[in-house]
């Protein structure tokens, strides 16, 4: 299994001075100071013991509270819900409670870098679906009908889509839904950037007709409250689905820390201010960073949610990891070459705009100059 390319081409990054990175999926944000308040506050009170498997059933009645709240989503906190390590290990679980040895996953291409290796982990088969910019790097019911078979289990759709800022409208979400149903899947929807749609609003795959008894939701806290190094996410869905999960959960993880658990509350209960103010600022940076891509001569489509550009290199003549590797070494900017994200993403660069201003500013700038530079 090959290693992440975020993170060999981050080891190019070490030790090099004064590089401006567009390279991580991270807030550049600090937690908002409620949350770590009362992370603090849980401390003093002496809370350092496990919790339950499932995570403090408090958590969970305030994320049922949380979707239901905002999307009308009905989960039970006690059957249906459980809190995990990240979303990342709530993608572990959720492969590892569905696919059996031999049979296909699909995911749409450029895909998050953790999809493939850890659907081959679980003994399955990950099956890409080409996205163009075209079809705004989007997948299509006519794409999934194409690519099933007899040993496709489950789909993974990622909305908004990290690297490509690409979302669905409910419309183009009730088309999938219902090829998703008609061959008889299980969708595994990561919505970590849900809170950073833009353009319109965010619809959880789990709210379409017949979705709910065959879609594992996926969310966390890590973006959408600068709280990545705290480890902490969630996983619902059907009661049969989460026992599944739990029981692996309980053998490799037991539970999320408890610390995290008790801050994750306090966001969801008074966290939605600082998210609006976050999201104001990515939203800001997406115009500029937009604009200037276009500018300089690398085409880009406007992302509809996360905090990435995924413009296009083709007319540089330079592949993605060319382009990447001279930007750094030059202009020492650094951000992703496409490739990273699946051979599908040849000719694009992931460009996270969880940056200041002011420095995206500057790597604009120095872009610029290496563009130029180019025979
Ligand atoms: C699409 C997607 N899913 C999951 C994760 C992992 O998130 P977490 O920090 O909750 O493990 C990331 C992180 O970048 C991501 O971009």
């Amino acid at each position: 299994m090959p290693s992440s390319g975020i993170r060999v081409f981050f080891d190019l990054v070490l030790g090099m001075k004064d590089v401006i990175s567009l390279g991580v999926g991270e807030p550049d944000f600090v937690t908002p100071w409620n949350i770590r308040e009362r992370a603090i506050y849980a401390l003093e009170e002496g809370c350092t013991s496990y919790t339950s498997n499932k995570g403090l059933i408090e958590l969970r009645r305030e994320i049922s509270k949380y979707l239901k709240r905002k999307y009308g989503l009905d989960y039970d906190p006690e059957e249906e819900i459980l809190i995990t390590v990240g979303v990342s290990e709530a993608f572990d679980l959720s492969l590892r409670a569905v696919v059996d040895r031999g049979s296909s996953v699909l995911i749409p291409e450029p895909a998050y870098v953790s999809y493939g290796p850890i659907t081959m982990l679980c003994g399955g088969k990950p099956v890409p679906i080409q996205t163009s910019p075209e079809s705004g790097f989007k997948v299509t019911p006519e794409d999934i009908k194409r690519s099933c078979d007899k040993k496709t289990k489950a789909m993974i759709l990622n909305y908004p889509n990290n690297p490509t800022g690409a979302s669905y409208s409910k419309s183009e979400l009730k088309a999938i839904a219902d090829v998703i149903a008609r061959r008889d899947l299980i969708m595994i929807s990561d919505e970590i950037y849900c809170d950073l749609t833009y353009d319109f609003e965010h619809t959880p795959f789990a709210t379409l007709p017949r979705m709910r008894e065959r879609t594992i939701y996926l969310n966390g806290f890590s973006k959408s409250f600068a709280m990545t190094g705290w480890r902490i996410g969630y996983a619902c869905g059907p009661a049969r689905l989460i026992a599944g999960m739990t029981k692996i959960h309980q053998y490799t993880m037991l539970c999320a820390s408890i610390i995290s658990q008790m801050a994750a509350q306090e966001a969801l209960k008074n966290g939605e201010r600082s998210l609006q103010e976050m999201k104001r600022e990515y939203r800001r940076r997406r115009e500029f960073v937009v604009s200037r891509l276009n500018e300089i001569g690398l085409p880009c489509h406007k992302p509809e949610g996360a905090f990435y550009a995924f413009p296009s290199v083709k007319k540089t003549g330079l592949s993605s990891m060319d382009f990447s590797n001279g930007l750094l070494k030059k202009e020492k900017v650094a951000v992703v070459p496409g490739t990273a994200f699946g051979p599908l993403g040849e000719g694009y660069l992931r460009i996270s705009y969880a940056s200041a201003y002011d420095k995206l500013k500057e790597a604009f700038l120095r872009m610029e100059r290496f563009i130029k530079s180019i025979p």
